[in-house]
């Protein structure tokens, strides 16, 4: 298992380009399963989510092929187009050696079941950032029509004839869900009838996949809000669709400029996409500037302590709470941040601990006392966005920072060491003997 090593205290200046989105990807590529033809898929990211669902669905009988593109003068080559076509339709079934992997896996339980009317799939387990049911996208397949049983570990579901849409509610105790509104979606875009998701998830993951079915040939209406329309056709086609810019990633990296009192500048990303975080960062003190797809953002040596609360897409994500908690540990004074989508989503609270942050928990809140300075150490990274904020401890902490296990950043960050280390990080990826 490789590490990463950290001298903190150098002031990242210079430009990153910003990777597609991961969350966006890893749906999409589950899609494709749908479509009639070649897919051309543009800024998938190179990480290890995306090689597990490219393994997934090739056991589902698609044919999958990288094209590579070369390294521009001065950034990191990222990687080239990706071309997925269906050419055997017999699979059914995720298998739990995937599912266990990576819990996006149940994104191919819609399109399986509005394509082929019978899917298997691994029930994924807990994860590090709490249990996470799956009980929403299964509730909103069953009101399609398609009818469930559990058997060893699987979800097993079938079709009778073909799904037909409806009315339905789709949110739950903590609001709407965002792979189960592309699961329901997906299958609605190829069930008879209109389907209306009342309740939807609004996350730019969701408009994204529904922009690229609407590509394919599927009848789609208000897709970023909370109600969404889909008219159902027979059938999807292979298409050239580009995957929106990973706003998680474009959001740490500007936590990374705030953290080292940096200036950077951001290529490819979205800011429409960040706005709850645009707003926190400003009253923390960070400056950010948009022209055109680039942002500039660059900070002053004071944080100022605020307060945030996880929310639903255009809210905070939850995806930055464990980033900009890193980031707060340097304010001057006291905040606060309450957990929202995941409350137990706090594994980076001991670690942060352990480098000389003050964090105490309680319930789904965290209180930060900031410090002056944080001090290097050896952490372990414990699920990905957590490590994500390890990382960027460790590149203002006094000393080295060593972090085991980064494979877990490796799941969702493309070339996170090349990238921080290009703009100045002194940062360097140990291999494990
Ligand atoms: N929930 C249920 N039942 C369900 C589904 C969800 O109760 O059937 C609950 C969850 O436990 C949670 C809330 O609803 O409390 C929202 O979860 P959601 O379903 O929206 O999460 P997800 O779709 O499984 C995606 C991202 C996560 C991100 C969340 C929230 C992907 C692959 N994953 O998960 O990303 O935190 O939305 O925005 O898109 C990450 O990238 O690090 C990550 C964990």
């Amino acid at each position: 298992m490789d590490s990463f090593r950290i001298r903190g205290g150098n002031r990242l200046k210079g430009k990153i380009e910003i990777s597609g989105s991961k969350n966006s990807a890893l749906p999409i590529l589950a899609a494709c399963l749908m479509a009639e033809g070649k897919t051309t898929l543009k800024s998938v990211p190179r990480l290890s989510d995306i090689d597990s669902m490219n393994k997934l669905i090739g056991e589902l009988g698609c044919h999958i092929y990288r094209h590579e593109s070369p390294a521009s003068a001065d950034l990191p080559a990222l990687d080239g187009p990706l071309d997925i076509e269906v050419t055997d339709e017999k699979n059914c079934e995720a298998r739990y050696d995937i599912v266990k992997t990576m819990r996006a896996s149940i994104c191919v339980l819609g399109p399986l079941l509005a394509k082929r009317g019978k899917a298997i799939v691994s029930i994924p387990g807990g994860c590090a950032i709490g249990d996470r049911p799956v009980d929403l996208h299964v509730r909103g397949l069953q009101k399609l029509g398609a009818e469930f049983r559990t058997e060893n570990g699987n979800i097993v579901g079938e079709v009778r004839g073909k799904l037909k849409g409806c009315r339905m509610y789709l949110g739950g105790a903590q609001g709407p869900t965002v792979l189960g509104t592309i699961n329901v979606l997906c299958a609605a875009a190829l069930a008879e009838g209109e389907t209306v998701l009342v309740g939807a998830a609004c996350e730019p993951e969701v408009v994204d996949c529904a922009e690229m079915l609407i590509k394919m040939g599927a009848k789609i209406k208000g897709h970023g809000t909370p109600e969404v329309r889909i008219e159902g056709v027979d059938r999807l086609v292979g298409i050239e669709h580009r995957i929106i810019p990973d706003r998680i990633e474009c959001g740490t990296f500007l936590v990374a400029a705030a953290i080292t009192n940096g200036e950077l500048e951001l290529k490819h990303c979205n800011l429409d996409h960040l706005v709850a975080v645009v707003d926190r960062l400003d009253e923390v003190g960070v400056k950010i500037e948009r022209q055109n797809g680039t942002i500039f953002v660059s900070s002053s040596r004071r944080l100022n302590p605020v307060e945030m609360t996880t929310q639903p897409f255009p809210g905070f994500p939850t995806d930055l709470q464990a980033q900009l908690m890193a980031l707060l540990c340097l304010g001057d004074g006291m905040s606060v941040i309450t957990e929202r989508i995941f409350p137990d989503r706090f594994l980076h609270v001991g670690e942060l601990n352990r480098m000389g942050g003050r964090i105490r928990k309680e319930g789904p809140t965290a209180i930060i006392q900031g410090v002056k300075e944080l001090q290097g150490a050896s952490v372990m990274a414990s699920d990905l966005r957590a490590s994500a904020a390890l990382v960027l401890a460790g590149l203002v902490a006094k000393g080295q920072t060593q972090i085991d296990r980064v494979y877990h950043i490796d799941r969702g960050y493309e070339k996170i060491e090349q990238k921080l280390a290009a703009v100045g990080a002194d940062i360097e990826r140990v291999k494990e003997k």
